[in-house]
C-alpha cells in the first residue's frame, strides 16, 4: 500500500481537527463500565500532538452496529469520560454528530478544545458513505486526521466520504499499525512464524494464501485445526468442520510437504464430551478423538513442539486463539503460546487484533508483545493484501496537493 501523510506532515497548528477515532470499546455486560479501554490510550498521542498545537479537537467515532438508528446503549457519553480522565481535561460530549446543535458547540470550542460527537452509526448515512453527511462532518473542521486503523476497511463517509472535502492525513496510530504490520509481511526479520488459529478455516484462507509465499514456519490451532485434521484423515469426533473447506486444507498441506514453509498441526488435543465450560475432558492423541466428542483446544505435546518451532524465530504473526480460551478448561494451548511470545524479547512478536488481543490481554501480556493490534477485521484484510479504503483515501506520502487547511 502506498505510503500515506502522517499528521507531522500537515501544519495543524491552531486549526479545527475532526480526528476519526475507533472507540468501539466493549463494556462490562450490562454496564457503562468499559471493560478495555486500549483503544481509547492507543489514540492518546495523535489527541495528545494535536492539543499541544493548539487545536480544537473534534473527535468522531462509531460504537457497535445501532444500524442507523439512536440506540441509548451505545451512546458515546462513557467514552467521553473515560477519555477525560486519560486526556486529563474536559471532554464535551455532542448530541449528534452534525447539524446545528453541533455547529454551535464547534464554534465555541476554544483552542485545545475536545468535543466528542455523538455515535456516527446512529445516522444510516454514515455506512452508506453519503456524501451530504460526509461534507457536514468534514464542514466542522479545517484538517482531519483519520486515526481509526480498526475501521479503516469500511468505506463509511467518516473514513472515506470525508476525505473528498478536507486535507486528509493519517494519525499516529493508524501510521504505526501499518509500518508494523507492513514490515511483518514484506520484510520481516526471519525465520517468519505466521500463527493461525480461531474458529473458522473460511476466515483465514485469503491470509494464509498469502503467507504461504512469506512465512517460513506455518502453525494451525484453535477451532479451524479440525478442518485439517480432517483433511489428514483423521476423525474428529462432534468437532466443528467446513467440509467445503477440507479441500483448501488438503492443498495446503501438499503445498508445504517440500517443508518449505514447514506446516505444523496439532498432534494431540484437548477434547470435550459437549460445548460447555464444565464438559468432561481428555487429552488424546489426534489419531484418536473419541467419537461424540469435540476438539476445544491443542494438547500440552502439540503447545511443546509450537513453541520449540516459535522460538528461534525473528518475526511471529499471531492471528486467532488456539482453542477456546474464556473457558480455562481449553485456555492452556493460548496461554504457553502467549507467554512464550511474551519471552521472546528479541523477536518482533505481532497480534492480530480482535480475540487475539483479547486473549493476550486478559492474559495481562500485552504489554511483552512488539505490538497489539487496535483492528480485527481490518488486520485480518491487511494482512491478506487488501487496500484499506480508509488508508487509500488519505493524502499519498509523496502527494504535491496542498495540505493547506483552508
Ligand atoms: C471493530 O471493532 O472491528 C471495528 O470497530 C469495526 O466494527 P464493525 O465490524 O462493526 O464495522
Amino acid at each position: 500500500m502506498t505510503a500515506k501523510k502522517s499528521v507531522r506532515d500537515i501544519d495543524v497548528a491552531g486549526k479545527a481537527v475532526l480526528v476519526r477515532v475507533d472507540y468501539n470499546v466493549p463494556f462490562h455486560p450490562g454496564t457503562t463500565t468499559i471493560s478495555d479501554d486500549g483503544r481509547i490510550r492507543a489514540s492518546l498521542p495523535t489527541l495528545e500532538y494535536l492539543l499541544e498545537r493548539d487545536c480544537k479537537l473534534i473527535i468522531c467515532s462509531h460504537l457497535g452496529r445501532p444500524r442507523g438508528q439512536v440506540v441509548e446503549d451505545m451512546r458515546l457519553a462513557p467514552v467521553s469520560s473515560r477519555l477525560s480522565e486519560l486526556l486529563g481535561k474536559p471532554v464535551i460530549q455532542a448530541p449528534d454528530c452534525i447539524g446545528a446543535l453541533v455547529e454551535s458547540a464547534v464554534a465555541s470550542l476554544p483552542a485545545r478544545g475536545v468535543l466528542m460527537l455523538e455515535n456516527l452509526r446512529f445516522h444510516s448515512c454514515e455506512e452508506k458513505n453519503d456524501s451530504d453527511f460526509a461534507e457536514a462532518l468534514a464542514s466542522l473542521a479545517d484538517v482531519y486526521v483519520n486515526d481509526a486503523f480498526g475501521t479503516a476497511h469500511r468505506a463509511h463517509a467518516s473514513t472515506e466520504g470525508v476525505t473528498r472535502y478536507l486535507p486528509s492525513v493519517a494519525g499516529f496510530l493508524m501510521a504505526k499499525e501499518l509500518e508494523i504490520l507492513g514490515t511483518a509481511l514484506d520484510s520481516p526479520r526471519r525465520p517468519l512464524a505466521a500463527i493461525m488459529g480461531g474458529a473458522k478455516v473460511s476466515d483465514k484462507i485469503a491470509v494464509l494464501e498469502r503467507l504461504v509465499d512469506r512465512a517460513d514456519i506455518i502453525i494451525i490451532g484453535g477451532g479451524m485445526a479440525a478442518t485439517f485434521l480432517k483433511a489428514q484423515g483423521h476423525e474428529i469426533g462432534d468437532s466443528l468442520i467446513e467440509e467445503e473447506r477440507i479441500g483448501f486444507a488438503s492443498g495446503l498441506i501438499a503445498r508445504c510437504e517440500s517443508g518449505s514453509p514447514q506446516l505444523l498441526l496439532p498432534t494431540d488435543v484437548v477434547v470435550a464430551d459437549g460445548f460447555s465450560q464444565d464438559a468432561n475432558t481428555r487429552t488424546v492423541p489426534v489419531a484418536e478423538i473419541p467419537v461424540g466428542w469435540r476438539v476445544l483446544d491443542i494438547g500440552p505435546d502439540t503447545a511443546e513442539a509450537f513453541s520449540e518451532a516459535l522460538r528461534p524465530c525473528g518475526t511471529v504473526i499471531w492471528n486467532g486463539p488456539m482453542g477456546v480460551f474464556e473457558w480455562s478448561a481449553f485456555a492452556q494451548g493460548t496461554v504457553k503460546i502467549a507467554n512464550v511470545l511474551a519471552a521472546m524479547d528479541d523477536a518482533t512478536t505481532v497480534m492480530g487484533g480482535g480475540s487475539t488481543a483479547e486473549a493476550v490481554e486478559s492474559l495481562g501480556l500485552s504489554a511483552r508483545m512488539t505490538h497489539v493490534s487496535t483492528g480485527g477485521g481490518a488486520s485480518l484484510e491487511f494482512m491478506e493484501g487488501r487496500d484499506l479504503p480508509g488508508v487509500a483515501a488519505l493524502l499519498d506520502a509523496q502527494s504535491t496537493d496542498s495540505v493547506e487547511a483552508s
